[in-house]
């Protein structure tokens, strides 16, 4: 669900180019961390925003750039970048657009987000995108890229069908890093 997510998020912020100046915010999630690797495969100048503790995992999916949101304004780099995800819908959708160089656009993920985002009004250059992660054929086009080596899924911890409850939760608490996996038998 993340990596489609992270796909279709691509698509809907149109071509991303080499070169291109990319900021993703929310980075260290699970939609995050394969928008960051897309975004790379792209050739685009990946900066990606996250927690200190999430650092080395981020630079090593290949990130330019690491900024903790607790320790900078990441919304005062300046209006710089051609696309910013916001993944984590942490921060207004106004300061958002003072990332924004004159032709950027910003993709806003959506979905528990959206709570956070209620009654909030987009900017212009801002899209909502809440995907459909029921598109077989997006999941072949994942299946290709990790099969490939040019990303790979961040599994940050795998719990059994027993522990589903636990597994919320954790995912609930907003910080886990990459993916959780709930493994069924069949
Ligand atoms: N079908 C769909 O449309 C679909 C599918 C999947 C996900 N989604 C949506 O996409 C959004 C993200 O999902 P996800 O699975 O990536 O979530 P997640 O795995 O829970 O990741 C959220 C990340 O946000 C970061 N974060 C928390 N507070 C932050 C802050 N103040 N500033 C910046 N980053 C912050 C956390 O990293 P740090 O600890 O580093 O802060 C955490 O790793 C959710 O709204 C989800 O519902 C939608």
């Amino acid at each position: 669900m993340a990596g489609v997510t992270a796909l279709q998020a691509l698509r809907a912020a149109g071509a991303v180019e080499p070169g291109q100046r990319v900021l993703v915010n929310g980075a260290a999630g699970g939609v995050g961390t394969f928008l960051v690797q897309l975004a790379k495969d792209r050739a685009a100048e990946v900066t990606a925003v996250c927690r200190q503790e999430h650092r080395d995992l981020i630079a090593g999916l290949g990130a330019d750039r690491v900024v903790d949101y607790q320790r900078e304004d990441f919304t005062s780099l300046g209006p710089i970048f051609d696309i910013v995800f916001d993944v984590a819908a942490s921060r207004p959708q106004r300061h958002l657009s003072r990332l924004l160089d004159r032709r950027g656009r910003c993709v806003v993920v959506g979905f528990s987000s959206l709570r956070r985002l209620a009654g909030v009004a987009l900017s212009r250059r801002a899209r909502l995108l809440t995907a459909d992660n029921t598109d077989p054929a997006d999941l072949a086009v994942l299946g290709r890229l990790v099969d490939s080596g040019r990303i790979t899924p961040v599994v940050e911890r795998v719990y059994p069908i027993a522990e589903v409850a636990q597994a919320f939760e954790h995912l609930e608490s907003g910080r886990p890093g990459g993916n959780i996996v709930v493994e069924v038998d069949f």
